[in-house]
């Protein structure tokens, strides 16, 4: 089986991740898009959080505020998705042997399935038109967790460019490079 670190070497001599160092100002444009996309897809859920939280939007259904901020928040991950998969093109080997990544890309899956699972309850939900009693302490628990998992995605994001400096010797880059901070 290839490791990862053979797929990230595979990765960086396909023509789609030359073609991406080659044009200098596509990887910056790139990155800013993946910047945007993280106000777009944190509000989304900040909206979503604080309902559940019932400090917004309480003069209308849950299942409004989520069809309110569903479709940002997906639009919102698809580009980021699409634009990630870029960046990772761009530098296969610095992005795939950081923890930092492999950590977002886990926590990420969990937001991500959760979220669709929020979501088709809410479908259920679609015809209540009367304003819900307060929800659940697990539903409002709930609510905290993902905003904390959404928070360390942000920070494991920016956290992929210092991954020696942040996690040390349990840094992937540093194996690779026998062992050296
Ligand atoms: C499959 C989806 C995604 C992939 C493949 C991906 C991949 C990447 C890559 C490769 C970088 C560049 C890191 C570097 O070289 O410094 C990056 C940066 C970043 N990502 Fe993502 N990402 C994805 C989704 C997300 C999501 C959903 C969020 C947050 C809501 C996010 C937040 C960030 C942040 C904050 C940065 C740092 C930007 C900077 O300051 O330079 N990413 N991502």
């Amino acid at each position: 089986m290839m490791s990862l670190l053979e797929i990230a070497k595979a990765m960086d001599v396909t023509s789609l991740s030359t073609s991406l160092k080659s044009i200098t100002w596509l990887v910056p444009l790139v990155q800013s898009v993946h910047i945007l996309m993280v106000g777009v897809v944190f509000v989304s859920i900040l909206m979503i959080s604080l309902r559940v939280l019932g400090r917004v939007r309480m003069d209308e259904p849950l299942s409004r505020t989520w069809r309110r901020f569903a479709p940002s928040l997906w639009g919102g991950v698809a580009v980021m998705v699409v634009s990630g998969v870029l960046l990772v093109f761009s530098e296969p080997v610095r992005e795939l042997m950081t923890l930092s990544f492999r950590l977002k890309m886990v926590l990420l899956v969990i937001c991500v399935v959760s979220a669709v699972v929020f979501g088709r309850r809410m479908r259920g939900a679609a015809s209540v038109t009367a304003v819900e009693l307060p929800l659940s302490a697990a539903m409002r628990a709930a609510a905290v967790v993902t905003l904390v998992l959404w928070i360390a995605i942000i920070f494991l994001g920016r956290a992929i460019a210092y991954d020696d400096s942040v996690w040390g010797s349990w840094s992937p880059a540093i194996l690779q490079r026998g062992g050296s901070l």
